[in-house]
């Protein structure tokens, strides 16, 4: 058989109804030739082996599923707990995160079959069409990308499945999924359904990751993270690499029902919606890292790097992991995180978290300045002159203009 002539395009493929329909569409519609991708980020799917053979049942002349759970560890996560990476301040970027590793594998896989196109499943309304488009098109601006769902007329559910079986798609035969999961290492996002009403409360089977605190243990669980250059590497006193790290801490958070988050959340094309997350592993790491950074950094630095950790939030919730900024924010992280070292000592309890023992051998706490007993070594008669000079401008202010108007009558 000679070679086919048709484009090839890579997909992004996840074994859903969606991306299941765009292999057979960019056949049919495209006339293309598929190679079908599925990343392995640690979602809770196992085997992706069934995921594979559907591509291949559907016409794809490759399909892949690759492993890429240490990568995305290492190179993305490992930038985020650094960052203390939380999308206004609360959501911890699972799929802000996996996007980027996944781009970077679509064009690598594009690179070696001699593809020209990169298709994603993507809806024109969300954050991840901007996070593939923008990523990909980073890594290589030759690439023309196919985001079939932007531009196909199969708005409704009922359209798909109708195009579906026309088509030879299986199609799901329960009903409709009743929300969007997305879902890796750093946690699972849950949206839609009944969650599109903001005053109903999230029905409890959204969750899996984490057990309803109400059914947790009431003796709380202790457990010790342990740091290095502001990365975890041990878990109670147990050396493992960052990967085994995030798999036992959601194990360890998740059965005490820390980690969920219901929010109203800013995307990038100007909508407020509503999301749902568990997020254990991220939310604990991110608060133990966080903790032994008050002990580790200077007053200045603190300030400084909070500005910041909220920059590298916002460029990579928008879909600016491959850009100069983020490099520059972790080039400054790189040298912060030098001296976080050390352990923080956790309890979990019903849901709850409570950080209530840290030790660094580079801490910047000084007992003997610290000290209100025996062995106080702060110079007490220092601060009169201090305070004099540092309150001169409010003096100044308050004898011409002050004092302000908030406190009239108090
Ligand atoms: N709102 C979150 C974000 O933009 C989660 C998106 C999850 N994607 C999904 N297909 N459910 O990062």
């Amino acid at each position: 058989m000679s070679e086919s002539t048709r484009e090839k395009v890579v997909l992004a493929y996840s074994g859903g109804l969606d991306t299941s329909v765009i292999v057979k569409w960019l056949q049919v519609e495209k006339g293309m030739d598929v190679i079908a991708i599925c990343g392995n980020v640690g979602q809770d799917e196992k085997d992706l082996s069934w995921i594979k053979q559907k591509a291949l049942d559907m016409g794809a002349i490759a399909s892949e599923a690759v492993d890429m759970r240490e990568e995305y560890a290492e190179a993305i996560i490992s930038k985020a707990i650094w960052a203390n990476g939380k999308y206004e301040g609360i959501y911890p970027l699972l799929s802000a995160l996996s996007r980027p590793i996944i781009s970077k594998h679509l064009v690598d896989i594009a690179h070696q079959y001699g593809a020209k196109h990169v298709a994603h499943g993507c809806t024109g309304k969300g954050n991840d069409q901007v996070r593939f488009d923008a990523s990909i098109h980073a890594l290589d601006p030759t690439l023309n990308i196919i985001a079939p769902v932007r531009e196909w007329d199969l708005a409704t559910r009922d359209s798909e499945m109708a195009w579906a079986e026309a088509h030879g798609v299986p199609v799901p035969t329960t009903h409709k999924k009743p929300y969007s999961i997305d879902d890796n290492l750093w946690g699972r996002a849950i949206e839609c359904g009944v969650l599109e009403d903001t005053w109903n409360e999230p029905p409890s089977d959204i969750w899996t990751m984490t057990k309803n605190p109400e059914d947790c243990p009431a003796d709380p669980e202790t457990v010790i993270i342990g740091f290095e250059g502001g990365l975890p590497v041990s878990i109670d006193g147990e050396k493992m690499p960052l990967l085994d790290c995030i798999i036992k801490a959601n194990e360890i958070a998740g059965r005490n029902g820390f980690g969920r988050i219901d929010m109203i959340e800013d995307r990038v094309v100007g909508i407020k919606s509503r999301e749902c997350y568990e997020c254990p592993a991220a939310l604990l790491l991110i608060q133990a890292h966080q903790s032994l950074e008050t002990l580790c950094l200077d007053a200045e630095t603190l300030k400084q790097k909070a500005k910041l950790d909220v920059e590298w939030a916002s460029t990579v919730y928008r879909g600016l992991w491959f850009s100069q900024n983020r490099e520059a924010i972790d080039a400054y992280n790189a040298y912060t995180q030098k001296y976080v070292t050390g352990e923080v000592r956790i309890k979990l309890c019903k849901g709850g978290l409570f950080v209530d023992g840290l030790h660094s051998d580079y801490s910047l706490y000084d007992y003997n300045l610290a000290t209100y007993d025996e062995g106080d070594s702060f110079d007490h008669s220092a601060s009169k002159g201090f305070i004099t000079i540092h309150g001169l401008q409010s003096k100044t202010w308050s004898r011409v203009q002050g004092p302000g108007s908030g406190l009239q009558g108090a």
